[in-house]
């Protein structure tokens, strides 16, 4: 059974990669990671903020309530609470190539054009074999547009691109206007893959105290089938790679990604709660379904079940919306 996979042009030997996550701090656990099967690791991000902060010498003015752009920035993590400082960052990531045989894929994550955009080449140099780049950001101006943070985006990526020699991937919002236009845009302007999708951790209520609390949800496979429609329709449009990355748990969730067309699949919630065995039980679920449906090759299933014979996607779309809406009866 081969269960080979290219993903942004690494070969790995298997489609499960380990996704951003707090794992890659420990370098046991990412060993032990590696060895239960996972064909790649990705590195928790790397926040613009706080590379901003370390270039700007900020600190200090961070920890006085007096500083002028206090209200701006007091939102964010103190210094003290990111895992990593961009300098051990960079020597995690040395320190994770020597100490594992799968390849490592940094993570950076910001929202505007600047000064950590040069960090790419540095996590080139500390000897990334990728880079995955998170954009996340909450657009809450009326002022800004879909248009303005799509081409702020795009202007990212390309910069990034254009920065390093090594692959670069994009960790995609579910929350565009138009997720296939979008998708497309990057996939032709620099970047070698797309991960979808970002999960966003909403903060909740807390009626008694009337506060507003941050929680952090693990995921459930529920959350896997936006992704099977977004990587069904992309699929067959796209040069590039495509991670799936939220909602996988179990073995059929791995089988049904690549069946709508990812090279990978990225877990992490999976991993919190079960741990390195979970990888195992992955790997043997979808070597059996393979073998009892005939694929001896992962390429032959991947897209398998993609929207490629559908000539209008769009309508094919919305023609399961509506006879998902008329089939309730009362
Ligand atoms: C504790 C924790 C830390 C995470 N850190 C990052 C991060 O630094 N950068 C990032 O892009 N995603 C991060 N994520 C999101 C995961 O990479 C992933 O996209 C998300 O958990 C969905 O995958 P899952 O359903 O397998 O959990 C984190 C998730 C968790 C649970």
């Amino acid at each position: 059974m081969n269960l080979e996979t290219n993903y942004l042009g690494l070969t790995l030997r298997n489609p499960i990669v380990v996704g951003a996550s707090p794992f890659c701090d420990n370098i046991d656990a990412s060993r032990r990671l590696e060895e239960a099967g996972a064909a790649a690791i990705v590195m928790h991000s790397l926040f613009e903020e706080q590379i901003d902060l370390e270039q700007q010498a900020l600190i200090h003015h961070l920890e006085t309530p007096a500083e002028s752009n206090y209200e701006a920035t007091s939102y964010f993590p103190h210094y003290d609470d990111y895992q990593l400082t961009p300098d051990t960052y960079l020597r995690t990531l040395e320190r994770l190539k020597a100490a594992l045989t799968i390849p490592v894929i940094a993570s950076l994550n910001g929202r505007r054009l600047g000064g950590w955009v040069d960090y790419a080449r540095q996590l080139e140099s500390a000897g990334a074999n990728a880079l995955e780049l998170n954009t996340y950001q909450l657009a809450t101006d009326p002022e800004v547009s879909g248009a303005d943070i799509e081409a702020e985006i795009l202007g990212i990526v390309q910069a990034v691109s254009e920065a390093v020699r090594i692959p670069v991937s994009v960790k995609l919002s579910p929350f565009h206007a138009s997720v296939a236009n979008f998708a497309s845009l990057l996939d032709q302007q620099g970047a070698s893959g797309l991960v979808l999708f970002n999960r966003f951790y909403q903060p909740d209520f807390d009626i008694d105290e009337l506060e507003v609390v941050p929680r952090l949800k693990l995921s459930y496979s529920s959350e896997l089938l936006l992704r099977l429609r977004w990587l069904s329709i992309l699929s067959p449009k796209l040069k590039g790679s495509l991670a799936c990355s939220g909602g996988v748990h179990t073995p059929e969730d791995v089988i049904k990604s690549i069946l709508a067309g990812a090279h990978t699949v990225q877990i992490v919630s999976v991993l919190l709660e079960h741990g390195p065995r979970t990888i195992p039980v992955l790997l043997d679920g979808l070597s059996d379904w393979m073998n009892e449906h005939g694929h001896a090759e992962l390429s032959t299933m991947r897209g398998a079940l993609n929207l490629k014979r559908c000539p209008d996607a769009a309508a094919h779309e919305r023609a399961n919306y509506i006879k998902i809406l008329q089939s309730w009866k009362i």
